[in-house]
């Protein structure tokens, strides 16, 4: 395998099975059923407690696409019919009326970010509704950290229209990438011009965007090192502030569209791997910082700068740096973690639509964490951010004596560390640097669920594999 010692690449080969991507502890297989409005109600009106009101984070999600990428792995729907926007959003507003009754009006809105599907299938005008209307029912911070983001298609994004986002306060973009090579975009459904995507990268920075991210994935069919290296020098180019390379989820069971993708053509573990080293060496050599788990940034970049400060935190939207704030989802399929609880809007448009025609909040499922959910999600917020895990501190907080409570976890950690992923050090868990591509895999030791039974209403495989 080009450019990979031998001995990590075994490595990566032997923990390549499928795990969790630790967006949430415990992760959402694992939400039930018996948790719904009345559950949601309750830990919305406890969050309201805290003496120094709890910040929030707000996501809206826009189901929306023009056009099915193939190997896409999101909640989305496919019309091109601009008039299913309008009937989404009667609904949307009806959902943030009932919803932001249940929260204080003094808790500041630090961070709202639109997410899909495609939340530019939205014109700008309607976007500047749907933020005026949260800017009506909530109190949005006036710190110069709040942060105003969206995803963006580029293929459908007029660079004229970026001007009125930013005039609407958008302040970070996030655009869908993937791959550049002519074939890969044809073998998945996604023609991309660099020209429309350069175009809308520099949009964003004339207009002020305090970051640009670019996505792209690694793994998909017709990928190789040579084609992938260009759009890596095409993209480092650009230059945005953070890159998220994702390996690619081929879960066909799941995701209807991936059934379109010839499996004949998607690239071997080795070449997978070498893929990924190919990323990380450009990126690295073009001086971005490893996050952890897909994610890149410039060293000035917030996300790399709250890293330093040990203040960086995940969650459904991937890496943020709004730790300690509740985060409520609006839309179909979003997910909500506010106190000690997580909860889920229905997944499928017909079922959320009804729930709030009805007049309910359209929670289906959810589950409130228990003492130990907490201590394991804060151990794996360790894992996933700062890449090491402070024993003394958790005991500290927790009341326990750590090598007692966690002496299954530490079991299954050892092979772990035998291949150097790991070090247990005095008071600490470092992951080394063997283990940074692997966090998923140093996560799921600690993973209590995972012998477990998902709740009944899936079949299919659930998690993607490591890489
Ligand atoms: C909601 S889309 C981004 C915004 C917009 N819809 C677009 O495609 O430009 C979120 C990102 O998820 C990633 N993604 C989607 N399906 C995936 C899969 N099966 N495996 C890995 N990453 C995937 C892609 O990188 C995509 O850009
Ligand atoms: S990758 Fe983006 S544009 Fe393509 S189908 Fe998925 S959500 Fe829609």
């Amino acid at each position: 395998m080009s450019g990979l010692p031998a001995s990590i690449a075994t490595l990566l080969r032997r923990y390549d099975r499928p795990g969790p991507r630790y967006t949430s502890y415990p992760t959402a297989p694992q939400f039930q059923s018996g948790f719904g409005e009345a559950q949601l109600r309750e830990a919305a009106l406890a969050s309201n407690g805290d003496p120094i009101p709890r910040r929030l984070s707000l996501y809206v999600h826009v189901p929306f696409c023009m056009s099915p990428c193939f190997y896409c792995g999101c909640n989305r729907i496919i019309t091109r019919d601009l008039a299913r926007a309008e009937t989404y959003l009667a609904r949307l507003y009806r959902e943030i009326d009932m919803t932001a009754a249940l929260f204080d009006r003094d808790r500041e809105v630090i961070q709202l970010h639109f997410g899909g599907g495609t939340p530019n299938f939205l014109s700008p005008a309607q976007l500047r509704d749907v933020v005026d209307c949260l800017r009506r029912h909530f109190l949005f911070s006036s710190s110069s950290g709040r942060d105003l983001s969206i995803e963006l298609d580029p293929r459908f994004t007029n660079p004229a229209d970026i001007a009125q986002l930013a005039a609407i306060g958008f302040n970070r973009a996030s655009l869908g990438v993937q791959d550049f090579d002519p074939d890969v975009q044809a073998a998945v459904n996604r023609i991309q011009s660099v020209e429309e995507t350069r175009a809308v990268v520099e949009a964003c920075r004339a207009h002020g965007f305090r970051s640009v991210n670019i996505d792209l994935i690694y793994g998909l069919p017709k990928q190789n090192p040579e084609a992938f290296a260009r759009t890596l020098d095409t993209v480092l180019d650009m230059r945005p502030d953070r890159l998220a390379v994702y390996s690619y989820a081929h879960l066909p069971e799941l995701f209807k569209a991936q059934r379109q993708i010839d499996a004949a053509d998607l690239p071997d573990t080795e070449t997978k791997l070498s893929l990924l080293q190919l990323a990380i060496d450009k990126l690295t050599d073009a001086g971005y910082v490893y996050i952890g788990m897909d994610h890149f940034a410039l060293p000035d970049d917030d996300l790399a700068q709250a890293q330093q400060r040990g203040s960086l935190h995940r969650n459904f939207m991937g890496y943020t740096t709004h730790a300690d704030s509740d985060l409520i989802g609006l839309g179909v399929s979003a997910i909500s973690h506010i106190g000690d609880s997580f909860s889920q809007n229905p997944r499928d448009l017909a079922s959320w639509q009804i729930a709030i025609d009805n007049g309910h909040l359209p929670v289906f499922r959810g589950m409130t964490l228990d003492e130990d959910d907490r201590l394991r999600a804060d151990l794996i917020q360790q894992l996933m951010c700062q890449g090491e895990v402070l024993v003394a501190a958790l005991e500290r907080r927790y009341d326990i004596d750590f090598d007692s409570y966690f002496a299954d976890a530490l079991a299954k950690l050892a092979p772990l560390q035998a291949d150097g992923l790991v070090r247990l050090e005095p008071g600490r868990i470092v992951v080394g640097s063997r283990g940074r591509l692997l966090l998923r895999n140093i996560a799921m030791c600690f993973d209590r669920y995972l012998d477990q039974p998902a709740q009944p209403e899936r079949t299919a495989p659930r998690f993607s594999r490591a890489i």
